[in-house]
């Protein structure tokens, strides 16, 4: 934001009419932007629009009292970030369930219809899946206040200020056809053009940088910025299609929200359509399968949405995405390009994974050179050699995969062996299954190399620029024998390496040095123990608290752990008793790496009471039952002495006698709802 002059501030405050004018100025270039990005029907011309540009400059100038985040003006100009900070979203942000099979999506309409019972015919929201990088946009009174990735779900990355420089998004809603609501939380999409995407990638390329994957990273990359200028210089859009949380607004159908969405100025998906059958959903899905070719953003398939709110409450979600949703996604992209080389990779956990090195081609407008050949019996399946010609496939981030030969070379090699030693190390190697493994844990560098690189991810300890290069490099050189080793390397050692100078030495080593206090989750997640993933590493740290406990637990303890089974606590224990990951371990901890204690679980819910729906609700009943189980209480069929209280509902009649006469309390529905609230719940959810 530009700072307000020293010089000036003995100047009179704005007057009424100046700010008035201000105000003006602003809905006036507002009203032009939504015009030209959204409705593609600009009144002004560009140069009558840089002009209303240009006195509001000279107005803001002379009144810097007047420049507010909302102002047309802000949208470029913040200082560069040293780090994205990371930030709770306002609802948790799950993904969707997804299937490319027509039966499954027939299944998923029957199970709908089972859930919502008889009288009530599923109505579904269908929207094309826009393949792009997903972010929470959050106003508060009508003001975009933050933007942020959506990380884990749970958490992401404050990216306003790019956020703010992608014209599609307003800084403020239009409120012409509705006021604004108290707060709002949006979850959309930030996309590239696949045209835009072409001429950004062709200029990198001219300027000797390496060109992006697909659309998806670039725009990715994009909103990540440490500067916003760079974001700026970006063409990004954003589709918005969903109302995360909302307060002081209500809807009765996601159709409303999105049409909500739309007044507020905002972009909403194309084509979006209201079906109530599985033959719709199915045709739907093909009319985007054939027009996706055509389209100059990149889908990967379609949603499909239960409309109705209620009926979304009823059905509820699990820890990772909602029962009343589906992504029908399309079959991946193949193409047809040659093996040059079958190479064989070794990964942290010593799997030892061959890969074709392709001749490269470009599978849904992203370029492909590599692919996985998973393991060595799928290798004998598919009878692939070097020289074949093969049909490759590309499904979202998947790596790319091989399908099936399409002609063999000529002069055929000989079926293609896994060697017999760890192509890193030389140690014999044992057949684990359909896997070969090299059991030199913690003598072998490429098992090193792997290590480094997942203590340094994103979802582990987040250390930036520890990618695989630099991974290789310590390794290699010898700087790194251990990952306690990554906390004893200096920046001179660094600036040995190729690709370093001093600044970009410091930068890591202060990065490295910066995590020495991560949040347990992460270090958990940063160990590499077997079988423990983002979730799981979570569930331990909230459950236990310590590293000391979570080391010294039981294979029965970490059963008693909600999501745990025999064969986690297991590899869990497995992990720990090793003397040599025991050893690793120490080594860190005796760097001064502490991992922050996290407070443990919270207290169950208390039991909330038994409650009994009877009569006619304004709601579905099931809407209103599951509302007070999501808070802890249980509901019954029938009223006993056990009966908390009744809910009573139009033409109640054996169910509402026998709680009179049993003294059981009865309320309403008002004032169902309002011990709801009193409870910090509601009928819906979220
Ligand atoms: S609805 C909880 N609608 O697909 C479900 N998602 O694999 C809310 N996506 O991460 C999502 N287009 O970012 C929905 N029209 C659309 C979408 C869409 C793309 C993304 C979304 C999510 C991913 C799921």
């Amino acid at each position: 934001m530009t700072p307000p002059d020293p010089s000036r501030s003995t100047r009179a405050r704005a007057s009424k009419a100046v700010r008035k004018q201000h105000q003006e100025l602003c809905a006036e270039l507002n009203r032009h932007s939504y015009l030209y990005h959204i409705e593609a029907r600009p009144e002004v011309s560009d140069p009558e629009y840089d002009e209303l540009f240009r006195r509001l400059q000279a107005v803001e100038r002379d009144f810097p009292e007047l420049v507010g985040p909302e102002s047309p003006t802000q949208r470029v100009g913040s200082e560069p970030l040293d780090k994205l900070s990371t930030v709770e979203h306002v609802a948790p942000m799950l993904s969707l369930d997804s299937t490319q099979d027509e039966e499954e999506v027939l299944r998923f309409h029957d199970r709908v219809q089972k859930a919502l019972g008889r009288g009530m015919a599923p109505v579904y929201i269908l929207e094309p899946k826009l393949d792009g990088a997903s972010i929470e946009l959050v106003y508060e009174r009508g003001v975009l206040v933050r933007a942020v990735t959506r990380g884990n779900g749970l958490a992401g990355e404050d990216v306003t200020a790019n956020v703010r420089t992608i014209p599609t998004v307003p800084l403020r809603l239009r409120t012409e056809h509705r006021p604004a609501p108290t707060s709002l939380a949006l979850r959309g999409e930030v996309i590239m053009y696949i045209s835009d995407f072409q001429d950004f990638n062709a200029g990198l390329v001219e300027a000797g940088a390496e060109p992006y994957a697909s659309p998806r990273n670039s725009a990715a990359g994009a909103v990540r910025q440490l500067d916003s200028a760079i974001t700026a210089s970006r063409k990004l859009d954003v589709i918005v299609y969903d109302i995360l949380a909302v307060e002081g607004a209500t809807f009765p159908a996601d159709s409303a929200g999105v049409q909500a969405i739309r007044e507020w100025g905002l972009k909403v998906p194309e084509r979006a359509q209201i079906v109530a059958s599985g033959e719709e959903i199915l045709e739907y899905h093909r009319t985007f399968s054939d027009a996706r070719d055509g389209l100059d953003y990149e889908i990967d398939g379609v949603v499909i949405k239960l409309d109705d709110l209620a009926a979304r409450a009823a059905m509820g979600s699990t820890s990772h995405h909602p029962r009343w949703a589906l992504a029908y996604k399309f079959p991946p992209r193949q193409e047809v390009t040659l093996i040059e080389k079958i190479d064989v990779q070794v990964g942290r956990t010593g799997v030892l994974t061959p890969v074709a090195l392709l001749r490269p081609v470009v599978v849904g407008g992203v370029r492909v050179s590599r692919a996985t050949l998973h393991n060595r019996e799928e290798l004998k399946r598919k009878d692939l050699r070097e020289g074949d010609m093969v049909r490759i496939q590309r499904a979202g981030d998947v790596i790319p995969q091989v399908v099936e030969v399409v002609e063999p070379g000529d002069d055929r090699p000989p079926p293609f062996e896994m060697p017999g030693e760890c192509p890193a190390c030389g140690t014999p190697v044992v057949e684990e299954g359909p896997r070969t493994v090299c059991p030199n844990r913690f003598g072998c560098p490429a098992q090193l190399k792997g290590r480094i690189v997942h203590f340094g991810a994103r979802s582990a300890l987040d250390i930036e620029g520890l990618g695989e290069e630099t991974a290789n490099l310590l390794v290699d050189r010898g700087l790194v024998r251990g990952l306690a080793g990554l906390f004893e390397v200096e920046p001179q050692q660094l600036m040995e390496l190729e690709g370093f100078a001093e600044k970009s030495a410091t930068a890591l080593v202060d990065a490295i040095r910066a995590k020495k206090t991560p949040e347990l989750g992460r270090f958990l997640i940063a160990l590499g123990i077997p079988e423990v993933g983002v979730t799981v590493a979570r569930d331990l740290a909230r459950h236990f608290g310590s590293l000391e406990r979570i080391r010294s637990t039981t294979r029965e303890e970490f059963e008693t752990v909600p999501g745990i089974g025999p064969r986690m606590s297991e590899a869990i224990t497995g992990f720990f008793a090793d003397e040599r990951n025991a050893r690793a371990l120490d080594a860190l901890l005796a760097h001064g790496i502490e991992p922050l204690e996290t407070d443990p679980a919270p207290p169950k819910l208390p039991e909330l009471g038994a409650a009994v729906f009877t009569g006619t609700l304004p709601v579905a009943r099931v809407v209103a039952e599951s509302a007070w189980r999501r808070l802890g209480g249980t509901t019954t069929a029938s009223v006993s002495k056990k009966t908390t209280f009744v809910v009573a509902g139009e033409g109640a009649g054996s169910k509402l006698a026998k709680a009179e006469k049993l003294g059981v309390e009865v309320l309403d529905f008002d004032r169902f709802v309002e011990r709801l609230r009193e409870h910090g719940g509601d009928l819906l959810e979220g």
